[in-house]
């Protein structure tokens, strides 16, 4: 069933894809530099622009984590080449630049950083370009005409949901809280999401929260205002950096005493930073066991799972996010608008948006989730069980 179900969902891609190519042929028929989109692509004859200009362009956040490969790889395979801003607002508004004078009429971005990209945004929206925020909201502007997603408060759910699990009913939990960058503005989506599971479970006394002081004078507060999640964020950011994730596990991890050890419960925020806060956690003698969340599926993650150095990741499957931001690009190409099922405030307007759904991935379901459904091949890993 996953099996064909994975293949009819390629087959959509891929359809949506050919679309996509054949719009960008006609939206530029101006025979100029070779098209991003044109590119290495498999489509009929009829479907690849002789030498027409690119209609639609990508440009994603950095090559240093693997994430933002898997969405490259996606693309690439499509036919699109994203330009890359590593970690560097300038570099993205040159990208966006650069692509609104190789005449796009969209840009699919993933924002560096949240407010930052909003000139680049409305550097597009002034060229007549219409912007998609992909994977990350473009924040304080309303230059941003549609949002491409994962269910990202599913996503904080999803962690809380398995830590939850683990604890049944035992009390008194040792809790370690860790998030994203401060500048996404996923990293409060994500920590809303977990904290609205979690912090019943806290109140009650099942965890308690060992690593921020903001948090534990929080714990009684089921929702919480962007300037509380701001606090808490500001002591528990690894800022989406594997060095900063580790310092801060061990600064944390000296600070504590023996008692707050033992057996730990520990809120990952992604794939890379997870690993390297388990190194720091699995080094401690006083650390007896842990369980820790992630999300990405990354390769590197679902081999510490299958080893169980990591507890579970959220599998966020890359090809849909990439084909809902193509199919959207190619209904805005088109003088068409993209099918929104809801919408996302990101401080100035509601963005219509189409949410993904998203999967927990323990060792239990390895197997199934990833290697069933042709997201990763078996030779990728040792040990699957
Ligand atoms: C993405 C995650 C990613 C993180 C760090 C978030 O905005 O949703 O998938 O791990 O950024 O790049």
């Amino acid at each position: 069933m996953m099996q064909i179900l994975s293949r009819r969902r390629v087959l959509q891609f891929v359809s949506i894809l050919v679309c996509a190519v054949a719009v960008a042929a006609c939206a530029a028929p101006t025979p100029t530099a070779a098209p991003a989109a044109a590119k290495a692509t498999a489509a009929p004859a009829a479907a690849k622009p002789a030498a027409g200009k690119a209609a639609v362009g990508v440009v994603l956040p950095t090559k240093d984590e693997p994430r933002w490969l898997q969405d490259q790889a996606v693309f690439q395979k499509a036919g699109f080449e994203p330009l890359f801003s590593q970690g560097d607002s300038g570099k993205e508004k040159a990208n966006v630049e650069a692509l609104i004078s190789q005449g796009v009429k969209v840009i699919i971005i993933t924002p560096q950083d949240a407010a930052a990209a909003a000139a680049a945004a409305e550097a597009a929206k002034a060229a007549g370009v219409k912007v998609i925020s992909y994977d990350r909201l473009i924040r304080g502007t309303d230059a941003v005409d549609y949002y491409v997603t994962f269910d990202s408060a599913a996503v904080g759910a999803a962690w809380s949901d398995y830590l939850i699990q683990q604890a049944g009913a035992t009390k008194g939990n040792p809790l370690y809280l860790y998030s994203g960058a401060a500048s996404d503005n996923n990293a409060f989506i994500f920590f809303e999401g977990a904290w609205e599971k979690i912090q019943p479970k806290i109140a009650d006394g099942t965890f308690v929260i060992k690593n921020s002081s903001e948090a534990t004078a929080l714990k009684d507060k089921p929702k919480l205002t962007r300037d509380e999640e701001a606090k808490i964020i500001g002591q528990i950011t690894t800022n989406w950096d594997f060095n900063t994730a580790k310092n801060l596990a061990e600064s944390n991890l000296t600070k504590a005493q023996a008692a707050d050890k033992g057996t730990v419960y520990i809120l990952g925020p992604n794939d890379g930073t997870a690993r390297a806060i388990a190194d720091a956690f699995g080094a401690d003698k006083d650390v007896k066991k842990y369980f820790i969340t992630g999300q990405d599926a990354e390769k590197a993650s679902v081999q510490y799972i299958i080893d169980g150095k990591q507890s579970m990741t959220v599998l966020k499957d890359v090809r849909s996010l990439a084909a809902d931001a193509v199919a959207a690009a190619n209904a805005f190409v088109a003088g068409k608008t993209p099918e929104k099922t809801t919408t996302y405030n990101n401080g100035k307007v509601d963005v219509p948006a189409k949410p993904s759904a998203i999967v927990t991935v323990t060792k239990d379901n390895v197997k199934k989730a990833l290697i069933d459904s042709g997201y990763y091949q078996a030779s990728d890993f040792k040990g699957l069980p």
